[in-house]
């Protein structure tokens, strides 16, 4: 696109970025391969027989059972310092100089696998991909809203020793009839001890509760609102919802590549340009890449801009909110812009 020389050529953060949504599928393959695994459909249990077999069954999955069976593959220290690095690789030719990636680490330690195993490893990728590759980063844990508030608690407890790469909570997988609510003891908990920042999901993947729970994250969660709101494009639809986030000083990290499995495109841009016009601070991440078309960072900036017609100016403050946004401190947002 003739676009794309300035897209590439803005300093970038990403704010909306699973490392586990990086897995491709080359990926998936080789570390299956070193770790002597088979891997298999989840649906019928059947053995691929070749990388390109994978690829295409992957294809006919939900998103969610292609994600999660990704987790599989995960077990070493270097899966998880190879898999984050890919990542740091792909941003460092995006120009993207910082992120806050989420991670889900109830999905790792319900296989065995420890938090030393996977923060290890984020860290020694974290670590080069700063000193070699000029990509800062920082980590934000997700709680499965699909899990108890228990092992959300246990979780929370065991990120603790990790709070020099931890700087926020989130909350993530399928949202319908999971409300942020459900956790309120683990958000005010975090406030009271106050070492992380709070964000959740309100995703369009949850159906007619979603307004419902953009409000909770606005409004209540960890007693007076979240620091942030994941996706959030719904609350276009209600004018009073537009107001608060704005009156709240919230921004919105949108990531349209993730909605094209949920509504139509034409009325989701339409939603994206409308908030943006309303004043309501947003940026554009990019979600899970490695289920979404192979659309990074980039690829969903340029069809924002095409889709919602926004100009070079517009594209510029849109990157810009995404620093203000961010949970760097103040030297970092000044070193991007
Ligand atoms: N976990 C990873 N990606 C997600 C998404 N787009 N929505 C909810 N949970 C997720
Ligand atoms: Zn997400």
């Amino acid at each position: 696109s003739d676009d794309y020389p300035f897209i590439q050529a803005l300093p970038k953060v990403d704010l909306h970025l699973h490392i586990e949504g990086t897995l491709v599928p080359e990926l998936r393959w080789k570390f299956a391969e070193r770790n002597n695994l088979t891997l298999k459909s989840p649906r019928t249990g059947r053995t691929y027989a070749s990388l390109e077999d994978l690829k295409s069954e992957i294809e006919t999955f939900t998103f969610f059972e292609a994600y999660y069976d990704g987790f599989n593959v995960l077990l070493t220290k270097q899966d998880y310092s190879d898999l984050a690095m890919n990542y740091f690789e792909r941003a460092a030719a995006m120009n993207v100089r910082y992120v806050e990636i989420f991670f889900d680490p109830q999905g790792h330690t319900n296989r065995g696998v420890s938090w030393e195993t996977f923060m290890s490893g984020f860290k020694e990728a974290a670590t080069k991909a700063e000193q070699e590759l000029n990509v800062k980063s920082k980590w934000i844990m997700c709680i499965l809203r699909d899990w108890s508030p228990e092992s959300a608690m246990q979780h929370y407890e065991a990120a603790l020793k990790y709070r020099d790469m931890i700087i926020g909570l989130g909350l993530d997988s399928d949202s319908y009839k999971f409300p942020p609510s459900l956790f309120e003891n683990v958000w005010s908990r975090a406030r009271a001890d106050g070492f992380f920042k709070l964000t959740a999901h309100c995703d369009d993947g949850a159906k007619e509760d979603v307004h419902e729970h953009i409000r909770e994250a606005v409004c209540s969660m960890g007693g007076s609102g979240a620091d942030r709101i994941d996706h959030g494009i719904n609350a276009a639809d209600k004018p009073e919802l537009v107001e608060l986030i704005k009156q709240r000083g919230l921004g919105l990290t949108l990531c349209p590549c993730a909605y094209l499995r949920h509504q139509p495109a034409e009325p989701m841009y339409r939603k994206i340009a409308l908030l943006y016009k309303a004043g309501v601070k947003c940026m554009i991440g990019s979600d899970d890449p490695a289920y979404m078309d192979d659309n990074w960072q980039v690829n969903n900036m340029l069809v924002v801009k095409a889709k919602c017609g926004f100009s070079n100016e517009d594209m510029t403050n849109i990157a810009r909110n995404a620093v203000d946004m961010c949970w760097g401190p103040p030297e970092l947002k000044k070193a991007i812009y």
